[in-house]
């Protein structure tokens, strides 16, 4: 944000982008803290709020690049007659500027000043050269300003700009389309307190969900246990072991057009569980195990499936173990991952993908699970479409 008066109306902005199901990271120009607290913007966002300067000790945080990189979209606003100019100019010269420079996701700015500023000669030049670069230019509002002028330059209202912003990512390519999707860990009880689990977060089922909603698809989410929120705009199934994942697929498969299955579901569960917490009496413990259903298999098996995506989670030989799925569970689509390093798979913000069909193999190189779910949707909605 930059420092103008509209300012102190971001926190309700940030919630209002939160409430969408956007994680928020402020970056404060110069002087802009003389207008909101940063304490304030912290507390709404949950992230730390990173201020103009760059310096080495931000940089070792997360720097100007991985900012840039970071962002699903960029939006300033307040944006100033001044921050606007200086987008035009191409300014790297604090860090909001520079990330503005440096980012390749779509920029938005909400203007805000008063109404003869705006109408100026230089401020209109301005806007018509962001708007021939792409950058999206949300209102200004008109009325009554805080210099006691009416007329436009206003900033728009905090829920107007959230929903413009939500609207960038929007499509209509699976308009009247209903996706399921399996994400998460499965829990398998061993007892009333214990159970088996896996290091699944549920981040990329639940990036791929949001995604097909804003292509404009109708999602069901069967969700195994997890710690994140959930997407709004989808009809959430919460299950907890592998056969009440699989029972909650069933129900409503024939209704789905395309399947995904991210869930990690546990292979084998124990044969029994105890209705009591198991005591430690003897020295040794023998668990016997029995296999699950494979959820995906049993649907990509109907007589009428939908179109079935799956991921193989694999530690090596990543793109072979992948393609043996494919034909195994007699899928349309395999996304095939690396979960052995630390920077990309379970748990992690970012993640790289191998998109495998019986005809082609597409690299999808490691960026955010959001952006990635993003160009997934994509492929797999082209995918659907050619078939
Ligand atoms: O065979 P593997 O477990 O590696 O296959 C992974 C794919 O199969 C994932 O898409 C996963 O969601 C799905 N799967 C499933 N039910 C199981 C096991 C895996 O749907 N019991």
């Amino acid at each position: 944000m930059s420092a103008g008066i509209a300012a102190y109306k971001t926190p309700d902005l940030v919630r209002k982008l939160g409430e969408l199901g956007a994680q928020v990271q402020v970056i404060l120009s110069k002087n802009a803290d003389q207008f909101v607290a940063p304490l304030s913007l912290q507390a709404v966002s949950g992230h730390a709020v990173h201020s103009y300067a760059m310096t080495a000790e931000s940089e070792t945080g997360m720097g100007h690049i991985d900012l840039a990189r970071w962002a699903d979209a960029v939006l300033i606003a307040p944006a100033t007659a001044n921050m606007m100019a200086r987008l035009c100019q191409g300014n790297a010269d604090e860090l909001l500027t520079t990330v503005c420079v440096a980012t390749e996701a779509p920029i938005a700015v909400a203007p805000a000043m008063n109404q003869q500023m705006w109408q100026n000669a230089a401020s209109e030049a301005n806007i018509a050269t962001l708007q021939s670069r792409g950058v999206h230019i949300l209102g200004p509002d008109a009325g009554e300003q805080a210099c006691g002028e009416v007329g436009p330059g206003r900033m728009l209202q905090p829920a107007d700009i959230a929903q413009r912003v939500g609207a960038l990512f929007q499509s209509t390519e699976l308009t009247g389309k209903r996706v399921m999707i399996t994400a998460g860990p499965t829990w398998e009880a061993l007892d009333p307190v214990r159970g088996i689990t896996n290091h699944s977060s549920g981040m990329m089922g639940y990036a791929l969900a949001q995604a097909a909603i804003e292509a404009g698809a109708e999602v069901t989410l069967v969700s195994g246990p997890t710690h994140i929120s959930k997407p709004e705009h989808a009809t959430i199934i919460n299950t907890v072991s592998a056969l009440d994942m699989h029972s909650a697929v069933m129900s409503s498969i024939d209704e789905q057009d395309i399947f995904i299955a991210v869930a990690a579901v546990a292979d084998y569960r124990p044969i029994q569980s105890a209705d009591q917490k198991i005591k430690k009496n003897a020295d040794e413990m023998t668990i016997t195990m029995i296999k699950n259903p494979d959820i995906l298999a049993d649907v990509a098996g109907r007589e009428k499936p939908p179109f079935c995506v799956g991921f193989a989670a694999e530690t090596n030989n990543v793109i072979d173990y992948a393609r043996g799925k494919l034909v195994r569970k007699k899928l349309d689509m395999i996304a095939a991952n690396h979960v052995g390093g630390s920077e990309t798979g379970f748990g992690t913000p970012d993640n790289a993908i191998t998109l495998i069909t019986e005809e082609s193999v597409i690299e999808l190189p490691r960026q955010a699970k959001t952006a990635l779910a993003r160009t997934l949707i994509a492929e797999i909605t082209k995918a659907y479409k050619a078939q």
